[in-house]
This record gives structure tokens, C-alpha cells and sequence, in this order.
């Protein structure tokens, strides 16, 4: 088995554990019953389990490694939680992937030390044969509500409109707001638990934030990286460059994350809400996607006022409908 067959046959498995042979055929265009020995050199290796017989067979994955370790905030460093929890567990993983993680974990804990206010900090490790996941959770005030209250905003999703954009800081005297951007970019998910929210980033598709129900207190971050993953974190930071500038002059804005459930973006405040912040890059991308119609007000704010009012930031649409497109260029027109 080579190591790609490998990791697409671990995959079928992550993605649904049922049908997995019948799956791996079609894909690979060869016999069930190849497909199955893969399998049962999978299972003979420890890595995956089998329940159930026949063609209602079920596969998992078995968990490697599963830690769990909870710090007093206080004193607490978050290279001790990198050399206690985290490098022993991924330390075989290849050098770029030790890299993302030990910059995303110190970031993350970092930020439960530094912001939280927590009494204590939580750190879960989970590792099976494709992926290591982590989550770090502290008991504290709870991100939305710190950013809410420091930025004086209406509602607690404009925090996430916010921490999206990047460079986004309740703290300028120590902190740069890097952080949560950079480390969601170099992770394959990355989510926020905050009170009923959920900020969902995946590598795979487009920002989302759902609503349910109420969780515990604080903050729980959640960060899932394949263990043979190819990106680079110096190729991530590079992707926000741009020549001659500081570094982070650029920046990614899903604009559905202004759209809060059921409106439709039509507004001038709603367009300032969008453009707040943008004048601290240079370029800001705006990702128009799952987002179908938008009005001549909202899309005037954005394209000519903001734009007259801060021309060196160069402002990017992407991803537009016909109908957003329409709007941009009646506008764009007029400036
Ligand atoms: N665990 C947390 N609890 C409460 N607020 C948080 C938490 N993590 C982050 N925040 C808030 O989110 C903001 C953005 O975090 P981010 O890591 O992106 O930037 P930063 O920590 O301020 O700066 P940098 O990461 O560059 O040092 C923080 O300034 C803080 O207000
Ligand atoms: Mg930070």
C-alpha cells in the first residue's frame, strides 16, 4: 500500500464509516476485495477497528494518543504546555507540521493566559493514524463577549466579523491581533466555542458562524491538522504579504459573516460594520461567497465612500453573484 492509497483509505474512514470498501473501490477502480485487504492491513496495524459483519461492516479510526491536562492560569507559560502536552505527541509528525503546531498551540494558550481571566486552562490532545486535533479551554470571560465589550459592539457576532479580519487587538500594548488570524489559516479546522455561537474556519470551504445551544463558560478553541500535511507556515504568512510592505498588509474578509441570519446586506451601517478596520491594510479581499444580493446603499458605503475616504487601501471583491456584481459596477461607476 503506498502512502497515498494510505491516507485516502484513512480518509474514507474520517469522512463515513460505513460502505468503506465499496468506496474505496470506485474510487481507486479496483476490487472490493483489494480494497478490503487494505483495510485488514490497516486493522492489523492497530490503526483502524472493525464492528459489525458483511457489507454492514463499520471502520474507525482508534485514537493514538489522548491526553488531556489542566493548568492554574496562573504562572502558567505556554512553552511548558508545548514541551508537556503537545512536542512529545507530535514529535515524530514531519518538521513543517511540528512547526504549525507548536506556533498555533503557544498561540492559543497564549491567548488563555493573557486574555481570558480564567482560573484554569484546559489542554486536550487527540491523535489517530490521519489527523491530531487540540482543543484548549479556559473558564474565563469568553472572547465574544472580551471583544464585544472592548470594541463596543451591538451584537456579540460582530466579534467574529471582526476577529475574522485579522490584526484585531484588546490589548495594543502587548499584543499585535495576529494571532487567531494566522492560526485558523494554518490549521484544517479551526473552530471558536463561545457561549451559543460557533465560529467554524475550514480549510476546505467557507468561514461559518452557527448558533446553538448555550455551552459552558469561556472560551474553547478547536484546531485539526492532517499529520502529513503539506503547508508551510512561512507560505501562509507570505499569502498576507504584500511587496515592499510590512508584513500582514493583506487581508481575507468573508462577507457573509456581516450578513447575521436573515438580513440581507442593504445598509450604510452595515457597510461601515464591513469596512471597520479595513484602513490597516492594504489590500483587503472581500469574499462575496453565499452571499446572493446586496443593495445600492451597502455596496455605495463600501465601493465609493470607504474607498474616497481611504484610497490606499485596495479593496478586492471575489466570489460575487450576478446580482452583487450588478451593484458593484452601478457603483463603481459613479465613482
Ligand atoms: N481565550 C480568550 N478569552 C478571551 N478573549 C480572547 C481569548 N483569546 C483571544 N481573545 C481576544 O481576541 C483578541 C484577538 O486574539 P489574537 O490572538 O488574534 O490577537 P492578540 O492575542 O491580541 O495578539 P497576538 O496574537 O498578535 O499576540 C484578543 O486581543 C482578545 O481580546
Ligand atoms: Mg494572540
Amino acid at each position: 500500500m503506498t502512502p497515498d492509497i494510505r491516507h485516502t483509505v484513512l480518509a474514507a474512514i474520517a469522512q463515513d464509516k460505513s460502505n468503506v470498501a465499496a468506496r474505496l473501490a470506485d474510487l481507486h477502480h479496483v476490487t472490493r476485495q483489494s480494497a478490503s485487504a487494505w483495510l485488514t492491513k490497516l486493522k492489523r496495524e492497530g490503526v483502524i477497528t472493525a464492528s459489525g459483519a458483511g457489507r454492514g461492516i463499520c471502520y474507525q479510526l482508534v485514537p493514538l494518543v489522548h491526553l488531556r491536562r489542566i493548568y492554574a492560569r496562573s504562572n502558567l507559560h505556554e512553552d511548558r504546555v508545548w514541551r508537556e502536552v503537545i512536542a512529545p505527541s507530535v514529535q515524530d509528525l514531519p518538521a513543517n507540521v511540528r512547526d504549525i503546531w507548536h506556533y498555533a498551540t503557544t498561540e492559543i494558550v497564549n491567548n488563555a493566559i493573557d486574555h481570558s481571566q480564567a482560573k484554569e486552562v484546559m489542554v486536550v490532545l487527540l491523535r489517530d493514524a490521519l489527523n491530531t486535533t487540540v482543543y484548549v479551554v479556559d473558564n474565563g470571560e469568553g472572547i465574544f463577549s472580551k471583544i464585544q465589550r472592548a470594541l463596543n459592539l451591538f451584537d456579540p457576532r460582530d466579534a467574529i466579523l471582526e476577529i475574522a479580519k485579522g490584526k484585531l487587538t484588546t490589548d495594543p500594548v502587548h499584543h499585535t491581533g495576529d494571532g487567531i488570524f494566522f492560526v485558523s489559516k494554518v490549521m484544517d479546522d479551526f473552530n471558536i466555542y463561545c457561549d451559543k455561537l460557533n465560529f467554524m474556519h475550514c480549510d476546505m470551504g467557507v468561514d461559518m458562524l452557527l448558533e446553538g445551544i448555550k455551552g459552558g463558560p469561556g472560551t474553547k478553541i478547536l484546531m485539526r491538522l492532517v499529520n502529513n500535511s503539506i503547508r508551510n507556515l512561512q507560505s501562509v504568512f507570505d499569502q498576507f504579504a504584500v511587496a515592499g510592505e510590512p508584513a500582514f498588509a493583506k487581508t481575507i474578509v468573508p462577507v457573509r459573516l456581516a450578513q447575521h441570519e436573515g438580513e440581507q446586506l442593504v445598509s450604510r451601517s452595515q457597510g461601515k460594520r464591513l469596512t471597520m478596520r479595513f484602513d490597516q491594510f492594504k489590500v483587503v479581499i472581500l469574499d462575496f461567497d453565499g452571499v446572493k444580493e446586496i443593495g445600492q446603499a451597502f455596496a455605495d458605503q463600501v465601493f465609493r465612500v470607504f474607498q474616497q475616504l481611504h484610497p490606499t487601501t485596495k479593496l478586492v471583491p471575489i466570489h460575487m453573484t450576478e446580482c452583487v456584481e450588478n451593484v458593484y459596477r452601478r457603483v463603481i461607476k459613479q465613482s
